[in-house]
């Protein structure tokens, strides 16, 4: 126990009267606890701003400023209210008690003094006050626990929620989606017949009746049977295209199963891009944001849940876009490479405004944002983290120095083990 309340730091005995410092200051070294003295009240402030003690025996009466305002100081200031203060004093009527106590000190010792009670007291203060610190360190520590469970929560929640949604319409474009993409080809094919048919009208029947030679004039038929083949093709490019998002957003979302599967990256990162092309479009004044893929060949499909990892592209992604916004030649950079036989490294670079010492310490903490209520929830980097330390025990990382973009770093353990189950892609789609 002593070493304990030696480790507590030091006792400041706060008196001008000499006998009763050396007195005191031989007590407490006996005892094996560490002292420093001041004799008034402003020479004891100027030390405790430069080093804090564990505890304070504070005299009343001193000449430059006494106990009580001295006292009072301390338990105004935010860095210093939690010091416990043991007055010691001549005054040992009922006011003055009371007066000491109720400006915050936790003992109040009368004078003259018994050693071996100052002693007792000082010991129990000392203790009292380390508890109390275990006790905010533990709060702390829960609240902390908390706050992330809570944060896992939110996400596991959302990405449920979300991925049954988007799966929900992904499935429900598909048959909307064949009927147009299969109707395209038969009307390609009736639409030639109509025309063949109109030109061998016009050949044998070159007089036509007055209301077909109207209606001929009025409207450009041979222009109508140009363009429809076009329309018709232009209309087949955009099923396709409407087909890739629609696979891109079942890709995203599958759900994942309660083990890892095996897992192609660069097909999640692809996913992920597609969903967010609207984002990386031109936007006012700012031009399309170009996206530059360096995939690595060599990349072995990893063992991971595959929506969550999406879910930390799209969160890493979608920052990336956030931060381009005033940019005049934006462009993501996505790196992906081996960095040994069991890990990958995913790297997503930005040329924004990167970070400042202050975001760049507290980016991962949940809640923190820098963005406009209603923008950002600042709990994307901190559920990727959770998705890639916790989940996967890989590495997330930050890089970035003001006015020279970020760099995002994941490192993943591939973990291919070749008696792994392995999930069809056909069977995790919807
Ligand atoms: N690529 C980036 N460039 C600049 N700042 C970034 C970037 N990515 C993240 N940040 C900073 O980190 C903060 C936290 O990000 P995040 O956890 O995703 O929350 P949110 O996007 O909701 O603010 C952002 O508000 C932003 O200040
Ligand atoms: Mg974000």
């Amino acid at each position: 126990m002593k070493a304990s309340i030696q480790s507590s730091g030091f006792v400041l005995i706060v008196d001008d009267t000499p006998t009763n410092i050396s007195v005191l200051a031989q007590a407490l070294r006996q005892a094996g606890l560490a002292i420093r003295i001041a004799n008034d009240g402003v020479a004891a402030l100027k030390q405790i701003n430069q080093e804090q003690p564990a505890l304070i025996l504070l005299d009343v009466q001193m000449p430059v400023m006494d106990g009580f305002e001295t006292c009072r100081r301390l338990k105004a200031s935010e860095t210093t209210s939690h010091i416990p203060i043991i007055f010691m004093t001549a005054l040992s009527d009922k006011a003055s008690r009371v007066k000491g106590l109720s400006l915050g000190a936790v003992d109040y010792i009368a004078k003259p003094f018994e050693q071996d009670e100052v002693l007792a007291r000082v010991k129990v203060h000392l203790q009292l006050k380390q508890l109390t610190d275990q006790l905010e360190q533990r709060v702390e520590e829960r609240t902390r626990e908390l706050q992330n469970a809570q944060v896992q929560l939110v996400q596991q929640e959302k990405l449920a929620t979300l991925g049954q949604l988007i799966a929900g319409i992904a499935h429900e474009i598909n048959n909307p989606m064949a009927c147009i993409a299969n109707n395209i080809e038969p009307a390609h094919e009736y639409i030639r017949d109509l025309a063949d048919l109109l030109r061998l009208y016009q050949q044998h029947y070159s007089d036509p009746v007055s209301e077909i030679r109207d209606l001929l004039e009025n409207r450009d038929i041979d222009f109508a049977l140009k363009d429809l083949p076009k329309l018709l093709d232009s209309m087949q490019l955009s099923t396709e295209r409407i087909k890739k998002i629609s696979i891109s957003l079942r890709n995203f979302s599958r759900m994942d199963a309660d083990t890892k599967v095996l897992t192609d990256i660069h097909e999640g990162l692809d996913s992920t891009l597609v969903i967010l092309g609207h984002r990386t479009k031109s936007l006012g004044e700012r031009p399309e944001i170009s996206v530059m893929k360096v995939y690595g060949g060599d990349i072995p499909e990893i063992l991971c849940f595959p929506s969550a990892i999406n879910q930390v592209f799209m969160n890493i992604l979608a920052n990336a876009i956030d931060a381009l916004e005033n940019v005049d030649a934006p462009v993501i950079t996505i790196t992906t490479k081996c960095i040994n036989s069991d890990h990958v490294a995913i790297e997503i670079a930005d040329n924004g405004p990167g970070l400042t010492e202050i975001v760049k310490q507290r980016l991962f903490d949940p809640l923190f944002t820098t963005k406009p209520v209603g923008k950002g929830t600042g709990l994307g980097l901190s559920i990727s983290r959770q998705i890639i330390v916790e989940k996967h025990q890989g590495q997330i990382e930050c890089f970035s120095d003001p006015g020279k973009g970020c760099k995002f770093l994941l490192v993943l353990p591939t973990r291919t083990v070749s008696t792994e189950p392995r999930m069809s892609t056909t069977a995790a789609l919807v």
